[in-house]
């Protein structure tokens, strides 16, 4: 039995502990393992390398992803599907676990419609994914997040400053509202609700009328600002580039109210480096788990997280639209903007 590993998308700090669980799974049973080098891309160009645990054993608190990873879109290349196909004969591939966000779990999902031996494992900074109410990546992207916004807060405090903070999260706001939250954040803006200055601006000038002379404000990069926003597609599953409002808001702000407002944006820093311990448990249950489902012929499913509990769900139902913060949640969060 040969199977083999591929990360796709984004990287996220976790990816590593999946793949470490995977190959000491396998090896249990006896299995060979391979991952496929840069996402996609490798099935389609048939780039692997072999992989032992006793030599990847001290992945776990590495972030990034030992494979790489790219935005290749099989879907979008001629053949794509086929050549993969053909892929899995030539390099005697006996079940392929893809772990990724959208994208990637929706091209898992289209192989194992043709009937090709694929698991899914779901992982996103972001964590927009449905269903499975974790995604690998994100506490540590919540938890690096918090701690910078921790940082920004002494020193916009000791110079009386307004701090805009620029968060990743492209098409929903989890990141924002977490950090947010956790740093206790005076104000937090995320692409599921219409940006609002005049509600900043008066939590704003409150503040400064208690004689609270600073403020700290998350913005989500996938905010739109009208009159500022220019779609352009990026990559092959037709993302948009989204980042930099935090620097258009900073200036509305400061002309709005006169107040020194400056911004920063944390962008990539959030997935980069070594995992915190939820990432790396989970990962790892997450890894083992993928292994079991292909020993039980259980193709199509990926591990999730549902009502608390590790369980298997079709791919499908991960990538059934997008997980979007919720009014009564974003409300929550609302009654701390003071
Ligand atoms: O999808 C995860 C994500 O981290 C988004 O939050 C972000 O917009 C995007 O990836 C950035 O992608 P890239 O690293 O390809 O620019």
């Amino acid at each position: 039995m040969r199977i083999a590993i591929l990360t796709g998308g984004g990287d996220a700090p976790g990816l590593n502990a999946t793949i470490r669980a995977i190959v000491r799974r396998a090896e249990e049973y006896g299995w060979e393992v391979i991952g496929i080098r840069w996402g996609w891309k490798g099935m389609l160009d048939g780039e692997y390398i072999s992989l032992e645990y006793d030599e990847i054993e001290e992945i776990i608190r590495e972030g990034g992803t030992i494979l790489g990873t790219s935005r290749v879109n099989p879907l979008k290349r001629k053949d794509g599907l086929e050549k993969i196909k053909e892929n899995f004969k030539k390099l005697r591939i006996d079940a392929l676990i893809a772990i990724g966000g959208n994208d990637t779990l929706s091209v898992a999902k289209e192989l194992h419609k043709m009937g090709l031996p694929v698991i899914g494992v779901p992982k996103t900074i972001d964590f927009d994914l449905t269903t499975t109410e974790y995604t690998i990546g994100f506490h540590t992207a919540v938890h690096v997040a918090t701690e910078a916004l921790d940082r920004i807060v002494t020193t916009a405090k000791s110079h009386g400053r307004i701090f805009v903070v620029e968060v990743m999260g492209r098409y929903s706001g989890w990141i924002a509202l977490y950090a947010g939250v956790a740093a206790g954040a005076h104000y937090i803006a995320i692409p599921e609700a219409p940006l609002n200055v005049d509600e900043i601006i008066k939590v704003i000038e409150n503040r400064w009328k208690k004689g609270k002379n600073y403020a700290i404000i998350v913005i989500a990069e996938g905010v739109r600002i009208k009159g500022h926003y220019k779609e352009e597609v990026i990559d092959e599953f037709g993302n948009v580039k989204v980042g930099g409002v935090a620097e258009i808001l900073a200036k509305i702000i400061k002309e709005k109210t006169g107040i020194e407002t400056r911004h920063i944006v944390l962008g990539h820093l959030v997935r980069g480096g070594t995992p915190v311990a939820l990432d790396r448990f989970i990962s790892t249950q997450y890894g083992y788990l993928a292994v079991e489902l292909i020993k039980e012929k259980m193709f199509g499913k990926m591990p999730a997280i549902v009502n608390g509990k590790l369980t298997a769900v079709p791919i499908e139902d991960g990538i059934k639209g997008l997980r979007k913060v919720n009014g009564n949640l974003y409300e929550f969060a609302k009654s701390f903007f003071v």
